[in-house]
């Protein structure tokens, strides 16, 4: 396997490094090429906003499936200030490359590279490739060496850095894997958000699974009720990423084969109830918190409770599973959404809007003669009799 080599803090990594990275695959037909994270490049002191750890891990969510690109974090491991030299033999060592391996520099590391430690050797070691980075003419570079002819991207970490400090826009500059552990840990200036311990990380791997399991159709749906729902819980003062979660989640088993949903269902402790008995795709909720819990490990009673409760509305029902039930009836893909619900900004508590959604949605199953719930007619007294 032919290996090429390209080293930097990642401080963050950005769209640069990976389109950097891509040229070079397709310029000179190496297989793999290997990112190494510097502990602390010794060109670059004081970098400053985010541990060794946050580096490698930005690094690691932003190349899933993707088997051209690996990590290597052995100046990591090692520790202290890291030499290109001792890392390229390590790499050597280890990973056997088919001829000799590239180490990739930018044009802006090359009019020092006769300082680094053992320059000589880490030419006769490796194939360079100077790639443009600061300038579109060919910087003079006094030993073997390809160029790489690429165009200039206009991003660099210290840029990425000095932009989320200063407010402007940054967040597509960099992978969205990336993006989100910088907004999770609050990275290089950005003020934390208080969460329920639901990152943004941990809700992009969920989306991405929910992506996998539903029709696309079914999966906007999805994502117009997490927005929906991460709306409420702005307006009435809940944790929005779980209800953003909670969204995403609630339909996660739409797909899924009836005798699955029973399987699923049993695992919640609760008994199956007549009506599910008689139509079983209602399970699909209850499946859903079982499998959300059981695979993706979320223990958030309210967001399982919420994912529970949004076919068969009851009066164990907490503020966020009533904003998801009303997300799942109002989302704007809904057809049948009457005016006054549409244009709710009127309703200035939730009980009175979920009160509404729930008014209409029991008109609607009673005019087409469907059965409604026990929980369902308990809800409806609880409601009635605190109106009058
Ligand atoms: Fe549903
Ligand atoms: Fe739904």
């Amino acid at each position: 396997m032919k290996y090429a080599i390209l080293g930097g803090s990642f401080n963050p990594i950005h769209m640069g490094h990976l389109f950097l990275a891509d040229a070079v695959l397709s310029a000179f037909g190496y297989d793999r090429i290997i990112l190494v994270p510097a502990y602390n490049s010794p060109f670059k002191p004081g970098a400053e906003g985010a541990s060794a750890k946050d580096r490698l891990d930005m690094l690691i969510a932003s190349i899933p499936a993707d088997p051209r690109l690996t990590i290597e974090d052995c100046e990591i491991r090692r520790e202290g200030v890291s030499y290109t030299i001792d890392t390229i033999k390590d790499i050597r060592e280890r990973y056997r490359p088919e001829g000799k391996p590239a180490l990739i520099l930018g044009d802006d590391l090359a009019r020092d590279f006769h300082k680094w430690r053992s320059a000589d050797e880490i030419v006769s070691l490796t194939d360079i490739i100077i790639a443009h980075r600061l300038s579109a003419a060919d910087i003079p570079f006094p030993y073997p060496h390809k160029r790489l002819e690429n165009e200039i991207v206009e991003i660099s970490s210290g840029n990425v850095r000095d932009r989320i400090g200063s407010g402007q826009a940054w967040s597509y500059l960099v992978p969205t894997g990336a993006r989100f552990i910088i907004e999770d840990r609050a990275l290089y200036g950005l003020s934390k958000e208080k969460n329920a311990g639901i990152t943004r990380e941990l809700i992009a791997g969920i989306e991405n699974a929910v992506h996998t399991m539903i029709s696309p159709s079914r999966f906007l749906h999805s994502r117009n009720v997490a927005l929906l729902t991460r709306d409420l819980c702005v307006r009435f003062g809940m944790d929005p990423l779980s209800g953003y979660l909670a969204g995403i989640a609630h339909d996660m088993c739409k797909s899924l084969p009836e005798a699955e949903l029973v399987r699923l269902t049993k695992k919640d402790g609760k008994p199956v109830l007549q009506l599910e008995r008689k139509k079983p795709t209602l399970l699909h909720a209850r499946a859903a918190a079982v499998l959300l819990r059981e695979r993706f490990g979320i223990h958030n009673k309210d967001i399982l409770e919420a994912i529970r409760f949004h076919t068969m509305a009851d009066t164990e029902m907490g503020p966020l599973a009533k904003a998801v039930f009303i997300a799942d009836k109002i989302e704007v893909s809904r057809e049948q959404v009457s005016p006054a619900l549409r244009d709710n900004g009127s309703f200035d508590d939730l009980d009175a809007l979920f009160a509404a959604v729930l008014d209409e949605t029991v008109a609607y199953l009673r005019s087409r003669s469907l059965t409604l719930s026990k929980g369902t007619l308990r809800l409806l007294e609880v409601i009635k009799g605190t109106k009058g």
